[in-house]
């Protein structure tokens, strides 16, 4: 059984009031029968962290443990900050910061090493969707991002197509289904225990529309943008993930 994961990516944004809406969710959701991750901007996580059931993690990390590297942040010191989880390759990273597979991949083994859960993301653009290309790209993804060493208990795969982040596009279910079940035949084929790998679907989901992706087979969950920002939009669809 893979428990389900509500995760919230604030990417840019919150300052110490933002610290509010932790507790506000730790309030809500003292026993949650899914696992609830809240990944704030690194300047609030040791303050984010220590609220109840709600887990912190961090939405980047350096592929090395320290040295000079001025600005970056070792999976390490999210580790010690109180993170458990990290996200590498989101595609704000793959397109801001030119990511690519190799690093990606060479990130989330820093986060293994560190303990950390790493949080992998995945997704084809519009043009990749458009010209027919998606599954292909993913496959590409797959194969360089995601580490030997990957297993289910230190591997989530987030499937976020990157047209969907933002925008208030959504794939149909129909699409996301056919991608969820394309990831999970090939985390199977390659991985001893591919079939106990989370994997997450992320773009656009929001309260209204969060039961119907929920009920999508292979989804276990959303990696969340805008609507992680505040309690009231995140509570329900932490919510319809318990109910689904
Ligand atoms: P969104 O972002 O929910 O705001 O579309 C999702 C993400 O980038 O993880």
């Amino acid at each position: 059984m893979r428990r389900k994961l509500a995760a919230g990516n604030w990417k840019m944004n919150g300052t110490t009031d933002s610290l509010g809406v932790v507790a506000e969710l730790a309030d809500t959701h003292p026993d949650p029968s899914v696992d609830v991750l809240i990944c704030p901007p690194a300047t609030l996580l040791a303050r984010a962290a220590g609220h109840g059931a709600i887990a912190v993690g961090g939405q980047d990390c350096h592929a090395a443990t320290s040295g000079a590297h001025t600005g970056d942040i070792s999976a390490d010191m999210l580790k010690d900050a109180g993170a458990t989880y990290v996200i590498t390759g989101h595609s704000e990273r793959r397109t801001d910061h030119g990511e690519t597979d190799a690093e990606i991949a060479a990130k989330s083994q820093a986060a293994y090493e560190a303990g950390l859960i790493a949080v992998i993301c995945i997704g084809e653009t519009l043009d990749e969707r458009e010209g027919g290309t998606t599954l292909t790209v993913i496959d590409t993804q797959l194969a360089g991002s995601i580490p030997e060493t990957a297993t289910a208990a230190n591997t989530v795969i987030a499937y976020e197509p990157v047209w969907a982040i933002g925008t208030g596009k959504v794939p149909t279910t129909g699409q996301i289904a056919e991608v969820h079940a394309h990831i999970r035949s090939r985390l199977s084929e390659r991985f001893v225990d591919g079939d106990g790998m989370r994997i997450l679907y992320g773009g656009s989901v929001k309260a209204s529309n969060a039961a119907e992706i929920f009920a999508v087979p292979e989804v276990d969950g959303a990696l969340v943008g805008g609507a992680s920002l505040k309690a009231a939009d995140f509570s329900p669809i932490i919510s319809a993930l318990e109910n689904a």
